[in-house]
């Protein structure tokens, strides 16, 4: 399994990744955005175990994650921003997320000083949420009402990136 920048030829698999496992789904040129505009943010997993048989071949994107720097903060504070995360069924429960979320954590605070890192989530993801919390210790800061398309409150969380590099 390789981790890599999200490059913009990455995008139509990381579109089929996200489309999979989300039901927010965004156009390819919100991915784009991302990739031009902090491209040290966004990384892609790889699995490697099969290798292209020609360098027509697609690469085998079986996560990723989406992250950006909040351009206007309101509190003032240089912070990064979680836009999406997911890992396909077949390869979850293998440290993808976390490893994918903690090089994003990494650069958001080497290459753009970021404070903290935001996110929203699901009240009822509950694998999310043990990752979020558990793992990579975010903390809840507050539930936004019906913040979803469909009715749901998401849990806003967000966690220091202070003490950690
Ligand atoms: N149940 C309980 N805890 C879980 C689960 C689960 N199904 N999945 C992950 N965790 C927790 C565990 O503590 C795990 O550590 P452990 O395996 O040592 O017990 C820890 O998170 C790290 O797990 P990873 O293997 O890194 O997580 P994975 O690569 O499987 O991806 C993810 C987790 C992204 C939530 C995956 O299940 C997924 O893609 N779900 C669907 C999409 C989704 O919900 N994305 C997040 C939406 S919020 C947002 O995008 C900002």
């Amino acid at each position: 399994m390789d981790i890599v920048m999200l490059h913009p030829s990455h995008i139509p698999h990381v579109q089929t990744c996200n489309i999979t496992n989300l039901p927010e789904n965004y156009f390819a040129k919100y991915y784009l955005y991302h990739a031009l505009t902090w491209p040290q943010l966004s990384y892609v997993a790889i699995d490697l175990s099969k290798p292209p048989r020609s360098k027509h071949d697609p690469p085998k994107i079986v996560g990723y994650v989406l992250a950006k720097m909040e351009e206007e903060p309101v509190d003032g504070v240089p912070h990064g921003h979680i836009t999406s995360l997911s890992v396909m069924r077949t390869h979850r429960r293998l440290g993808l997320a976390e490893k994918l979320m903690r090089q994003s954590q990494k650069a958001m605070v080497e290459t753009f000083g970021a404070k903290y890192v935001s996110l929203h989530v699901r009240v009822s993801n509950k694998a999310a949420l043990r990752l979020y919390k558990d793992t990579l210790q975010f903390e809840v800061e507050k539930v936004e009402s019906k913040y979803y398309a469909d009715g749901e409150d998401a849990f806003s969380m967000k966690q220091d990136l202070g003490f950690i590099w």
